[in-house]
C-alpha cells in the first residue's frame, strides 16, 4: 500500500501544485513564535531521525516492532529523497555548477529506493532481513556523511536563500507525508487534505 501511494505521490510533481505550496509556505511563514528553519537544518534533523530509527531495530527483537520501524524508515526515507531530488539538489546543482555531487547523490538515491523495495511491506523473517536493514542503514550512513560533510557545507558557501529553500521543503514534506501514510510536518497547518487532518488530529 505504502508503495502505491509512493507512486501516486511521486506523479506529483512540485510545479503542478504550486499554489498549494504557496498556501503552505504562507502558513509556515504565519506561525509565531517560531524561528524559520533553513534547508540544511531541516534536511539534517531528518538525517538524525532515520538514523535514530535504524538504531531503534537494531536494539528490538520484536517483529512488529521491526515491522513498525522498517514501514517509518522506508516512508521517511522515501519522502526525504524525494524533497531533495525536486526542491534541494537542482537548487544546489545551479548554484555550484555541480557536475558531480548532485549526480553522484542523485544515484545513491536509487540504489536506496532499490534497497527500499526489498523490505517495504515484508515480513520480517530472520537473518535475512536483518541484514539488508543493516546494509541499508550503513549505506545511509555513507551517503548522509557525504551531503553532510561536503554538499552541504558547499551549498552553505553560496548564495542561495536557505530558509526560502527551507519553505519549500517543508511545505512539499506537508503534502507528501500525509500521502504515504505519515503525519504532516507542521501539525498546525490544516490542510484540504482529509487523510492528512485525520492523522494530525
Ligand atoms: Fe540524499
Ligand atoms: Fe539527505
Amino acid at each position: 500500500m505504502a508503495t502505491s501511494n509512493r507512486a501516486n505521490a511521486a506523479k506529483k510533481t512540485p510545479q503542478t501544485n504550486t499554489s498549494a505550496n504557496s498556501r503552505a509556505q504562507a502558513k509556515h511563514s504565519n506561525k509565531t513564535g517560531s524561528k524559520p528553519k533553513d534547508a540544511i537544518a531541516i534536511l539534517r534533523a531528518d538525517h538524525s531521525l532515520v538514523s535514530g530509527l535504524f538504531a531503534e531495530y537494531e536494539k528490538t527483537r520484536s517483529v512488529s516492532k521491526k515491522k513498525t520501524l522498517v514501514s517509518k524508515i522506508c516512508t521517511e526515507l522515501s519522502v526525504h529523497a524525494q524533497v531533495e531530488e525536486e526542491i534541494f539538489y537542482p537548487a544546489v546543482k545551479a548554484a555550484l555548477r555541480d557536475k558531480e555531487l548532485v549526480p553522484e547523490a542523485t544515484v545513491e538515491h536509487a540504489t536506496l529506493k532499490d534497497l527500499i523495495s526489498q523490505v517495504e511491506g515484508i515480513e520480517p523473517d530472520g537473518e535475512m532481513f536483518d541484514a539488508k536493514i543493516k546494509v541499508m542503514a550503513e549505506y545511509v550512513k555513507h551517503h548522509v556523511k557525504e551531503e553532510q560533510n561536503e554538499m552541504f557545507p558547499k551549498a552553505k558557501s553560496t548564495k542561495l536563500d536557505m530558509v526560502d529553500l527551507g519553505e519549500r521543503i517543508l511545505a512539499r514534506k506537508d503534502e507528501l507525508k500525509p500521502e504515504m501514510g505519515l503525519p504532516k510536518e507542521n501539525p498546525k497547518v490544516s490542510g484540504s487534505m482529509k487523510e492528512g487532518a485525520a492523522l494530525t488530529t
